[in-house]
């Protein structure tokens, strides 16, 4: 193919590196026959779907036909009630990923900056530069985002700060006052994007209240996921918080049928589903212990993690080590793209999962 065409890409895309995202069981299946794979690659819940959620589904077949309520009205009804703020603020996507595109579509372009921390979920960075942006990586402090020293970063064409709480792939978490202190030093023309994704498994008392900020800071976005707790990462649907002006913004700019029928349905279902929420933060708390109690009597570093997954270092690369679990029917994810080589990220899963990851990691150390 000939270069020029690609000579006219826009600027930033070039040295793009895409998301890699984990391998699936049907990949990893057809390619070393195993009969069962275990995944415990992409943060997902191992108690499956809210089944709530998923007993609506043969109700929703006569309207396959219909395009969505490109509104959202019945969604964004149940989530306002979930978060206790008006509809206004609330603005859905597909996936919370959607959510953090808008907000780099919406102020980011060659002659700006966004903010992020080192290590800092992939995302914010594809975001920025597929906007033709650059971005600003603050060190970590023990491997989580050092929010006191955001503000130092910023530079005149600063236009977005990017904060995962808690981070992924780290697992590490800003305290409110964190929080808050870095929103009142930053002035209220930056956009700052609180990517909440992995909100309902955090039990630390001093974490972040979001919507207790919305009232004080225009300049705030807060994102959260479907894809996690809920266990519906398969039909993509997050939303995003915040004034209702910058909704009325993210709204001009997305796609008019962002979110489809099957996923506002059993979203709107399963943000209520809280006997299922209660039983997967349950399952996390217990399986962390856990989890982290092995890993670390096998010798192993972990990064302390509040989210449904844990980090951990050993005396191996990354890479292999992931290759090596998948041979034997286990997929974690390597980290490389974080600059993280010696680690590897497990999901917290269900006990016969952890057991059978725990075994195959053994056989390899
Ligand atoms: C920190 C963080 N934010 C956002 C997302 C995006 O989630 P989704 O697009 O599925 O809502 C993820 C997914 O892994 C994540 O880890």
């Amino acid at each position: 193919m000939s270069s020029d065409i690609l000579n006219n890409l826009n600027p930033g895309i070039e040295d793009l590196h895409p998301y890699e995202p984990g391998r699936s069981i049907e990949e990893v299946v057809a390619e070393y026959g195993h009969s069962e794979v275990v995944k415990l690659a992409s943060n997902e819940n191992p108690l499956g779907a809210s089944p709530k959620a998923l007993a609506i589904l043969s109700e929703l077949k006569s309207d396959m036909h219909l395009y969505p309520d490109g509104n959202g009205t019945k969604l964004k009804k149940e989530i306002a009630n979930h978060e206790n703020v008006p509809v206004d603020n609330i603005i859905i996507g597909n996936g919370s990923n959607e959510i953090l595109e808008l907000a780099a579509r919406a102020f980011l372009n060659p002659d700006t900056s966004s903010i992020a921390s080192k290590h800092a979920f992939a995302v914010y960075k594809i975001v920025t530069q597929s906007a033709g942006a650059s971005m600003i990586e603050v060190p970590t402090c023990n491997w989580g985002h050092d929010l006191n020293s955001f503000a130092d970063h910023l530079e005149n064409n600063t236009r977005v700060i990017f904060i995962a709480n808690p981070n992924n792939p780290t697992g590490t978490y800003n305290s409110h006052d964190e929080v808050h202190s870095l929103l009142k030093k930053v002035p209220s023309s930056v956009l700052v994007v609180l990517d909440c994704a992995y909100f309902e498994y955090v039990t630390k008392e001093d974490y972040v209240k979001p919507i207790d900020l919305l009232s004080e800071f225009d300049n705030l976005l807060i994102t959260k996921t479907f894809s996690k707790i809920h266990g519906l990462a398969s039909i993509r649907v997050g939303y995003g918080i915040a004034h209702p002006t910058l909704i009325e913004v993210f709204n001009r700019i997305r796609q008019p049928f962002n979110v489809n029928t099957l996923a506002q349905a059993m979203a709107a279902v399963a943000i209520n589903d809280h006997e299922h929420i209660h039983q997967s933060i349950e399952l996390n708390s217990q399986q962390y212990d856990f989890l982290f109690d092995q890993l670390s009597k096998l010798g192993l570093e972990c990064i302390p993690s509040v989210g449904n997954f844990i980090t951990f270092k050993g005396n191996f690369i990354g890479k292999e080590m992931f290759n090596n679990l998948m041979k034997k029917g286990v997929i974690v994810r390597s980290v490389d793209l974080y600059d993280m080589k010696d680690f590897i990220r497990v999901t917290i899963g269900t006990e016969a999962e952890n057991l059978k990851f725990l075994n195959a990691l053994k056989e390899l150390l």
